[in-house]
C-alpha cells in the first residue's frame, strides 16, 4: 500500500479570493460583537486567537468511538494521527464525539440509532464552524449515519474506517468474528460445548481492535464508503492494528484539508454513477444485505434516484471475486493483502462494468486510482473471468406478498442456487408452506426444537420490520430452509433468505395476513414470491387485518416513538420522510 506516495506531497492552494465557510464565525471584520462571542469559548483549552483568526480549514473529526462502541474504539488513537495529517497540511482539527452505535449489544436494534446519529451529525455539521469533516467509521450503522449526514449538508468530508480485526483463529482453522458466533451457537445447541467452552469459543474470533474480520455490514459499508470515493483508495481493508492504518489516518487528515481547499464536495462525488459502482462492487465482494438499505439512504440524502430495482439490474449478474467469510474461506488480513478493494476495482474497470471516470475525494478519478491494481493472491480476490460464483449480486422481489424484498444469492448452497436460482432450462418454482413466527422472541424460543417442519417449510418471521421491531431487527435464518422476513439480517451469516420485505407486517403489508400452513410460491427467476390463495381469500383477509391494529410492541423510548412515526420502509432506506428535503446545508447556512 503507497497512500503515503500518491497522496504526497501536493501543494495545496486555495483559489484567489476565496473564503471558507468558517469565516463567518471567525473573521472579525464582519462582526466583531459576533467574532468575539463565538471565539472566546475556544480560548479555554489553549488555542489561540491566531489560530483562530488563522483563515486555514476548521476540520470537523467524528469521533465514533468510545468505550461502548468497542468496534470503533480504536479511533480514540488515530484521531491523533488524523489531527497531525490535518495540521501539516495547514488545518485545524477539533475533534467532537457523535452519538455511539454498536451493532451487537444495542437494544433493540442498533440500526435504530442510524437516524439519530445521522440527525445529530446533521446538527453538528450544519451548526458550528466546519469547513469539513473527517468521519471515523466501522462498525456497521456508523458508517451510514456519517454518510447520510456528509450527504445531507454537504460540506467537503471524507470517511477513515478503524479497519477490520486481525484474523480470529479456532484450533488452527479461521474463525470470524460473528460467523464464530453462530457456529458457537451450534455446537452449543446440540450440548458439544457447555457455556464456559462457548464464550472461549466465541471470543476467539475477535483477537484485537477493529471491526468484525468478515465481510459483514461493517466490511461491507467501508468498502462502498471507498467505492463511492468518499475513503482514501486502499483505505478500507487495512487491518486496524497495522502500522498502515495509523498512516493512512494521517494521509486522510491531510486529504480532507486539500478537499476543504478544492471545495470537492460530496455532492461532486456520491453521483448515480458512483453509486451504480458501489452496487457492482458489492455483488463482487460479496457485501451485505444491509447494504441496499443504508446505500438508498445516503442516495436520498444526497439527492441521487436509486432504486432495489437497480440492484438486481446492475448487480445480480456481477460474479463474486473475493474469497471472503461468509461466502468464502478468508478474513480481512487476506484480503487487505490480496490487495483490498483497488483490486477488485481494477477487475470490473476491466470488463467495464463500473464507470472509469468518477471523481473521488483524493481528486482523481476512480479509474485512475485503481486501473492495474489487480490481487497478487489469486485464492482471495479471483480474476473477473475465473470467479467464485457466477451471478452472484442480490435479485430483488416481488409479489403478492411483497411489493419489494432483496435476496443475496451467493451466500446460499450450491445445490439450493443450481435448484432454484439458475439453471435457465429448467427454472424451477419452490412451493411450499408457511410456518410464521411472530417477532424475534417467539422465534429464537421456537426455532431449535421446530417438530414439524420438512424441506418445504418456509419460515416467516414478520413484525421485525423498522415500526414492528424499531429500527428492525437482524433474524438469522436457518441453512437449508427459505427463510422471508420483514427484518434484515446480519451481513455475517449464510441462509437462503428473503429479506427487508416492504411494506412490512406491520405497516399492512401482506406477511400480516399469513397463517400457519399457507402456501407460497418463490420463483427466483421471475422474481416473485406469491401467495396461493384465491383473490378473494387475499381480499377478505386483507379487510380482516386493516379493520385490527397491528400488536406493535410498546415503543420504550421517546425516540422508538418518533422514530416510528417518521420513517419509511427498508426498501425506501428506513430515512426519516421529513428529512430528505433538507439538503446541500452547507451551501445555505
Ligand atoms: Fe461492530 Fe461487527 S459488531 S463491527
Ligand atoms: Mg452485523
Amino acid at each position: 500500500l503507497s497512500l503515503a506516495a500518491e497522496n504526497g506531497t501536493k501543494a495545496i492552494i486555495r483559489q484567489p479570493g476565496r473564503t471558507l465557510r468558517s469565516s463567518a464565525w471567525f473573521d472579525c471584520r464582519s462582526d466583531p460583537g459576533m467574532t468575539a462571542i463565538y471565539m472566546e469559548r475556544y480560548f479555554n483549552y489553549g488555542i489561540t486567537r491566531e489560530e483562530l483568526m488563522s483563515g486555514k480549514p476548521m476540520i470537523g473529526i467524528a469521533q465514533t468511538g468510545s468505550d461502548i462502541a468497542p468496534c470503533n474504539r480504536h479511533h480514540i488513537e488515530l484521531s491523533k494521527r488524523v489531527r497531525e495529517g490535518i495540521r501539516t497540511a495547514g488545518g485545524i482539527a477539533f475533534e467532537f464525539p457523535t452519538h455511539p452505535i454498536q451493532e451487537t449489544s444495542r437494544r433493540p436494534t442498533a440500526t435504530l440509532d442510524r437516524n439519530l446519529a445521522y440527525l445529530s451529525m446533521v446538527e453538528v455539521l450544519t451548526g458550528y464552524f466546519l469547513d469539513g469533516v473527517v468521519m471515523l467509521t466501522g462498525c456497521d450503522k456508523t458508517t451510514p449515519a456519517c454518510l447520510m449526514a456528509a450527504a445531507t449538508v454537504n460540506i467537503p468530508a471524507i470517511c477513515l474506517n478503524v479497519g477490520p480485526m486481525l484474523n480470529g483463529y479456532s484450533e488452527g482453522a479461521l474463525a470470524g468474528a460473528g460467523t464464530v458466533l453462530w457456529k458457537g451457537r451450534e455446537l452449543y445447541a446440540t450440548g458439544e460445548i457447555d457455556d464456559g467452552e462457548f464464550m472461549d469459543y466465541i471470543s476467539r474470533g475477535t483477537p484485537s481492535v477493529g471491526h468484525c474480520n468478515t465481510m459483514g455490514t461493517a466490511s461491507t459499508m467501508n468498502a462502498l464508503a471507498e467505492a463511492l470515493g468518499m475513503a482514501l483508495p486502499g483505505s478500507a481493508a487495512i487491518p486496524a492494528a497495522y502500522r498502515h492504518r495509523g498512516q493512512c489516518a494521517y494521509e486522510t487528515g491531510k486529504q480532507i484539508v486539500e478537499m476543504v481547499e478544492s471545495d470537492r464536495k460530496p455532492s461532486d462525488l456520491m453521483t448515480r454513477e458512483a453509486f451504480e459502482n458501489a452496487i457492482v462492487a458489492n455483488a463482487a465482494f460479496g457485501g451485505s444485505t444491509n447494504a441496499p438499505i443504508h446505500l438508498l439512504a445516503i442516495a436520498q440524502h444526497v439527492g441521487v434516484e436509486l432504486s432495489m430495482d437497480d440492484w438486481d439490474t446492475l448487480g445480480s449478474q456481477i460474479p463474486l471475486l473475493l474469497n471472503m467469510m461468509p461466502s468464502g474461506e478468508y478474513l480481512g488480513e487476506e484480503y487487505f493483502r490480496a490487495g483490498g478493494l483497488p483490486a477488485i476495482m481494477a477487475e470490473l474497470l476491466d470488463v467495464g462494468k463500473i464507470h472509469g471516470d468518477v471523481l473521488t475525494c483524493n481528486g482523481k478519478t476512480m479509474a485512475q486510482n485503481v486501473r492495474g491494481k489487480h490481487s497478487w493472491d489469486r485464492r482471495v480476490i479471483r480474476p473477473y473471468d475465473d470467479p467464485l460464483m457466477k451471478e452472484a449480486g442480490f435479485i430483488h422481489l416481488k409479489g403478492t406478498l411483497f411489493d419489494s424484498a432483496i435476496m443475496k444469492t451467493c451466500v446460499i448452497s450450491p445445490a439450493f442456487r443450481e435448484r432454484y436460482l439458475s439453471n435457465p432450462e429448467d427454472p424451477m418454482a419452490f412451493e411450499g408452506s408457511v410456518m410464521v413466527f411472530d417477532g424475534p422472541e417467539e422465534y429464537h424460543s421456537k426455532v431449535e426444537h421446530l417438530p414439524e417442519i420438512d424441506d418445504k417449510t418456509i419460515l416467516v418471521m414478520r413484525g421485525v420490520g423498522p415500526l414492528g421491531y424499531p429500527g428492525a431487527a437482524e433474524v438469522q435464518g436457518v441453512d437449508a430452509l427459505f427463510c422471508i422476513g420483514d427484518g434484515r439480517q446480519s451481513g455475517t451469516s449464510g441462509s437462503p433468505s428473503i429479506l427487508n420485505a416492504s411494506p412490512e407486517a406491520a405497516a399492512g403489508g401482506n406477511l400480516a395476513i399469513l397463517r400457519n400452513g399457507d402456501k407460497l410460491r418463490i420463483d427466483l427467476p421471475k422474481r416473485r414470491v406469491d401467495i396461493l390463495i384465491s383473490d378473494e381469500e387475499l381480499q377478505e383477509r386483507r379487510k380482516e387485518m386493516l379493520s385490527k391494529e397491528y400488536p406493535l410492541v410498546p415503543s420504550a423510548t421517546p425516540w422508538q416513538e418518533i422514530f416510528r412515526q417518521e420513517t419509511n420502509q427498508l426498501s425506501d432506506g428506513m430515512v426519516l420522510r421529513k428529512a430528505v428535503k433538507y439538503q446541500r446545508l452547507a451551501q445555505q447556512n
